[in-house]
């Protein structure tokens, strides 16, 4: 018999409706289904007076089910069966624990009271992936936390936490024992014989001021994403409108939405991460309790701390006595900043800071798991780092290098033992940023890679497998588009039209900016190296290194692509007349590049290089470059990606798109064989992404 989903059993005279449906208990058809029958059943049931919801397994309901919101929607729909629930004629109890997230704390906030374990959480994330809580979410919240706090939950999309939810009045009780509390609850109301629907409640008193500045701030952010907005309008019928109504408009506004090329680009979004920190088949993670990292500054130290938040024993080896302090202050500077800001507590910082030991020789990390490079990008240096970590730890201790750009496979050459050397590239601030570039070098064993995945899970990041090459996925995509938008410097436009574009577009901050921000001298020093190896017949912008040669290497020295004026930045028409004298000696006519040609031509330019990536096994699938481009390089999530917004344009048209720039940019333009073929035989970026 197939197992099903949802069961009652019985406690006493009230019956427990339990949902079974592993791995989180999203609420597919076969669950919808079930908990209406469960009600319906506990109604008619004589011996019992009230119900509890409860689930089996890790988790309260997670939420909808996403896999199935591709289809068509299928009776009954959530909304029925909260409406079955509210209106039983016996009193429902919920009983959380794990994640009520979305649909599943939709559900709970139709029955008539909710209790919750200490640890567990409720939320709505609908946002996150493109929506608006679609089965009561917008309207019950408002009238149960208050509107303002209901506006910052469903466009935040955070997880809060019991004891707020309590305070809020999402839910009426905390208990190390939910279910039990629950069933006594119920109990209760049946012997009351009432209780309290959600939906009924008028909308309390609220700061209409803060409403306002909050939606404000929401909509500034949103930067092109649409769901948010749809959440505030939301929201506010709840505030003008009787349920019914407001509830209707909400599933109206879910319909709009739920096909739209922006949920179903998040939905692409939400499943690739899934897809990308699955352990590979056949490998088994090492345990990682002990980790030691090399090189104590901006990215080790980060680095470190990314580690003690995860709860490991971190050793931090410097090369000096100096060096090591400074270490030891810019750790402590982070945290200080979370205890400043409260996001800390000091006991928690202390706790952290007794988890790491600060050395000055390597042999103080001779018992760790495993240790991360961090010290500077130079071969000569990391190899002879790589050589006496060999002789200093254990034989299965796994190795790993942050470089951003250099041949791990070199490294692993100084190492006895190359199969435990793999890269783990995290980008700065490596304790906040998600993405993770594990790196799988020539040699490494399968194990060491799942531990590497493994150990990106449990610091909180998004681990994603890159091969080996100058750059590995994101930055050797970077590089190529940002040659393009120089291109565009010389034929016309100038770096503010080139930020505006892209910001347009959906990036959090065009490249000229970001380079700025980041500073142009490491990168004039890489291009200085690689000089003589450049192709003679492939187009070089000289106008970044005119800006260098200014002693201009960005925000840092108060001014780079722009000047920076009390932390303002402002155009400056003395790179203007660079960028124009760029144009002039190559004998260009400048004209006006149109802000979506600007958009194109870089979405095309990374589209085309991404082929080569994924032809050369760079990157196992499109998905995973999708990934990389949103959590690294502030691609708009809302896109999906380059990769899924280019199945979205087609990808002939994506081919004419890069012939077109061959056309115009020629030698190192030629479009990708793979991108050739696949628009060819008529094919998807999403065909690859399977397997
Ligand atoms: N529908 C379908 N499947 C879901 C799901 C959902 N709403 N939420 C999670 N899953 C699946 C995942 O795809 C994953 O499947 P896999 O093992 O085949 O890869 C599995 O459940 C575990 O999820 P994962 O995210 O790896 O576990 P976690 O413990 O890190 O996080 C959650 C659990 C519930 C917090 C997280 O999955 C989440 O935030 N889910 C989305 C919730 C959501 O957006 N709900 C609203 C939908 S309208």
């Amino acid at each position: 018999m197939p197992h099903a989903p949802v069961r009652i059993e019985r406690s006493g005279d009230v019956g427990v409706i339990l949902i079974d449906s592993p791995p989180v208990n999203a609420l597919s058809h076969a669950v919808r289904e079930g908990l209406l029958g469960a009600v319906g059943r506990i109604a008619e049931d004589p011996h019992l007076r009230a119900a509890v919801i409860a689930c089996e397994g890790r988790t309260f309901v997670a939420g909808a089910d996403i896999r199935e919101f591709d289809a068509a929607p299928r009776s009954p729909s959530l909304h029925e069966v909260i409406a079955a629930i509210e209106f039983s004629p016996k009193p429902v109890v919920a009983a959380l624990h794990g994640t009520a997230l979305g649909g599943g704390l939709e559900l709970a906030l139709g029955c008539h009271a909710r209790v919750i374990a200490p640890d567990g959480r409720v939320g709505l994330p609908e946002v996150r992936i493109g929506l608006i809580p679609g089965a009561g979410g917008t309207q019950r919240v408002p009238r149960l936390a208050g509107p303002v706090a209901a506006l910052d939950i469903a466009t935040s999309g955070r997880h809060v936490p019991a004891g707020e939810a309590l305070a809020l009045g999402l839910v009426d009780a905390v208990s190390q024992t939910p279910r039990e509390e629950a069933v006594l609850r119920a109990r209760a109301l049946a012997d009351a014989g009432q209780w309290r629907r959600s939906s009924e409640l008028a909308v309390p008193e609220f700061d209409r001021a803060a409403f306002d500045a909050q939606a404000q701030q929401v909509r500034r952010r949103a930067r092109g994403a649409e769901a948010p907005g749809r959440v505030i309008e939301s929201i506010e019928n709840a505030l003008t409108l009787p349920f019914k109504e407001g509830s209707a408009r909400e599933v109206a506004i879910f319909a709009a939405l739920r096909h739209s090329s922006q949920a179903r680009a998040l939905r692409h979004l939400f499943l690739a991460e899934r897809a990308a920190a699955r352990t590979p088949a056949g490998a088994m993670p090492m345990d990682v309790a002990r980790a030691g990292v090399v090189g104590g500054g901006t990215m080790g130290s980060g680095i470190a701390v990314a580690m003690l938040d995860a709860g490991l024993q971190v050793t931090l080896a410097e090369v000096s006595d100096a060096a090591r302090d400074a270490a030891e202050k810019r750790v402590r500077a982070v945290y200080d900043r979370q205890v400043k800001s409260g996001r800390l507590s000091p006991e928690a910082r202390e706790a952290r800071l007794g988890r790491i030991g600060f050395a000055t020789e390597l042999t103080d990390l001779a018992g760790v798991d495993l240790v991360v490079e961090a010290v500077i990008e130079e071969m000569p240096t990391k190899q002879d780092v790589f050589r006496r970590l060999s002789s200093v730890l254990r034989r299965d201790a796994v190795i790993a290098s942050n470089t951003s750009y250099l041949d791990i496979n070199r490294m692993a050459d100084a190492v006895e033992g190359p199969e435990r050397v793999l890269g783990l590239h995290f980008f700065s601030p490596a304790h906040v940023m998600r993405l993770l570039e594990v790196v799988r070098a020539e040699r490494t064993s399968p194990d060491v890679l799942a531990t590497g995945i493994a150990l990106g899970k449990r610091l909180k990041k998004l681990p994603v497998v890159a091969g080996v090459c100058d750059g590995f996925i994101g930055n050797r995509i970077l590089a190529r588009w940002r040659v393009q938008t120089d291109y565009m410097l010389e034929d016309g436009a100038t770096p503010q039209e080139i930020d505006a574009a892209l910001e347009a577009y959906g990036f959090a901050m065009g490249p000229y900016a970001v380079a700025d921000l980041a500073g142009l001298d490491i990168g004039w020093a890489t291009r200085k190296r690689k000089a003589a190896t450049r192709d003679p017949n492939e187009r070089y912008v000289p106008v970044a290194d005119w800006i260098c040669e200014r002693g201009r290497f960005g925000q840092k020295t108060g001014a780079g692509y722009y000047r920076y004026e009390d932390g303002k930045r402002v155009v400056d028409p003395e790179v203007t007349a660079l960028v124009e004298k760029a144009s002039e000696q190559r004998g260009i006519a400048r004209r006006k590049i149109a802000p979506e040609d600007i958009q194109n031509r870089v979405h095309a330019s990374m589209v085309n290089e991404a082929c080569k990536v994924l032809a050369e096994g760079v990157a196992d699938r499109p998905s995973d470059i999708d990934l990389v481009l949103v959590n690294g390089y502030g691609y708009p999530a809302w896109r999906g990606g380059p990769m899924f917004g280019a199945d979205e344009i087609g990808l002939a048209e994506m081919l004419r798109r890069v012939e077109a720039i061959h056309a115009e940019c020629g030698a190192g333009w030629e479009p990708a064989s793979l991108l050739r073929e696949l628009a060819r035989d008529g094919k998807r970026f999403a065909d690859l992404n399977a397997g």
